[in-house]
């Protein structure tokens, strides 16, 4: 058998607009993401998440759910969308709801939604922004610190800046490699002031997601990608510093205060760590540079050889223990959380009312035994959350790519719960697998 520590917290995670759908309900205003949904081109079929899962309405529903696989911990997003407007109060029932059930509610501040009118204004090309997000934090945390046991305040600022702002495959879709790095240091000094803003208000516990993705392949190229993935965001947050090779880059595109940079270090209590995949890169003269990437020119970004989920995402187990055990040795002292990790698979509904997802059953099986391994080596690993408790709208992609461990029928929204969600709740009820 291969048990956790005691108290290892076991979770889900979702985001506001991938579930909540009520998109023009009770004063909610319009975010980046409703504005690029509903522009034709941008997400797949023309999908947005007006309606998603309906979570707003049917969030009880879906506690039950939870409460039934024996979640210790729910990771879910709130939307500054509904700061300040009576919809707000949703969050008020949820916390409520999951407390009743025993589950910690780990809320994430910003999950990619950012107010169309923050976007108008310069949205995170704008320093003042990230003053706005601290002030909404501190708001979030006076209406509802109560019952929050953890405060992340991004989730996945490289997303955010790189593909928000780089390659503009996500909202607000620009495609300018300045504006990336300009993004990226806003949304650092914004997590910095909102760290401060909720400290102030008495807020206990504090954290970040980043997504951290190990770089596998040639050396050198590999290096400087990961300066460019994870230590931009490792270093300045953990040591207050950027790397010297990233500087280099930074310095090349974009001109921002490097003042901020003791604003941007403040303690948190726990790191959380998204992880899907590694990136595959090989020097490559002849390679144009990648969007997402700015500054990779002479760097081939290869598919992964070996298999792969849905998404084209390379299966690598060994990568996750590899990311906790670096991670607890380079920046040691910061707990860490597992805060998403999962996989889409093509799911289908069969006559008796399952879904077989035997591959995503064996995906998180395999990561949770890295999850474990890398304990063993020291690493400092709190709990491990699973992308995602719902089938939900997967950006870009829309409804066309299945994370859940629960079947969303988006016609009828009848949920079903999938062969994973079973095994999950046994490794649950064990803290841990055979
Ligand atoms: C990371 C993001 O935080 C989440 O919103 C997304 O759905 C998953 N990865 C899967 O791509």
């Amino acid at each position: 058998m291969i048990i956790f520590p005691e108290g290892f917290l076991w979770g889900a995670a979702t985001a506001a607009y991938q579930i909540e759908g009520a998109a023009r309900e009770d004063g909610r205003v319009p975010s980046i993401w409703d504005t690029f949904s509903h522009t034709p081109g941008k997400v797949r079929d023309g999908h947005t998440g007006d309606v998603a899962c309906d979570h707003y309405h049917r969030y009880a529903e879906d506690v039950a759910l939870m409460r039934e696989l024996g979640l210790r911990a729910y990771r879910f997003s709130i939307a500054w969308p509904r700061f300040g407007t009576p919809g707000f109060g949703f969050y008020d029932r949820l916390l409520d709801e999951l407390l009743e059930a025993g589950i910690t509610p780990v809320a994430t501040l910003y999950h990619w939604d950012l107010p169309q009118s923050l976007q108008d204004g310069g949205g995170w090309l704008d320093r003042d922004t990230a003053y706005r997000f601290a002030e909404y934090a501190a708001g979030a945390y006076e209406r509802l610190g109560d019952r929050v046991a953890t405060w992340t305040t991004l989730n996945e600022p490289w997303v955010s800046a790189f593909v928000g702002h780089g390659s503009g495959r996500h909202a607000p879709g620009v495609g300018d490699p300045a504006a990336a790095f300009t993004a990226a240091h806003h949304l650092m000094l914004a997590h910095g002031l909102a760290v401060q803003a909720l400290r102030a208000a008495g807020a206990g516990s504090v954290s970040i997601t980043l997504n951290l993705a190990p770089i596998l392949g040639d050396e050198e190229p590999a290096r400087l990608v990961d300066g460019l993935c994870n230590r931009i965001f490792l270093d300045p947050l953990l040591r207050g510093v950027y790397p010297e090779d990233v500087l280099a880059h930074l310095r090349r595109f974009t001109d921002v205060k490097l003042d901020d940079l003791e604003t941007i270090h403040q303690p948190i209590d726990v790191l959380g760590v998204n992880y899907y995949s590694p990136k595959h890169v090989r020097t490559d003269p002849e390679a144009p540079g990648h969007p997402e990437h700015p500054g990779t020119e002479g760097i081939a970004f290869v598919d992964p050889d070996g298999p792969v989920t849905a998404m084209g995402w390379g299966i690598n187990p060994e990568c996750l223990e590899s990311l906790l055990v670096r991670l607890s040795r380079e920046y040691p002292g910061t707990p860490l959380l597992i805060t998403e990790n999962g996989a889409a698979f093509e799911d289908t509904v069969t006559g008796d009312d399952r879904v077989h997802d035997t591959d995503r059953v064996a995906f998180l099986d395999a990561h949770v035994r890295a999850a474990h391994a890398a304990i063993a080596q020291g690493a400092d690993l709190r709990g491990y959350f699973v992308w995602s408790l719902l089938d939900n709208f997967e950006w870009a992609h829309g409804y066309h790519k299945r994370f859940g461990l629960v079947y969303v029928d988006y016609e009828t929204q009848r949920r079903i719960r999938k062969d994973s969600f079973h095994w999950y709740r046994d490794v649950i009820a064990a803290n841990g697998l055979r």
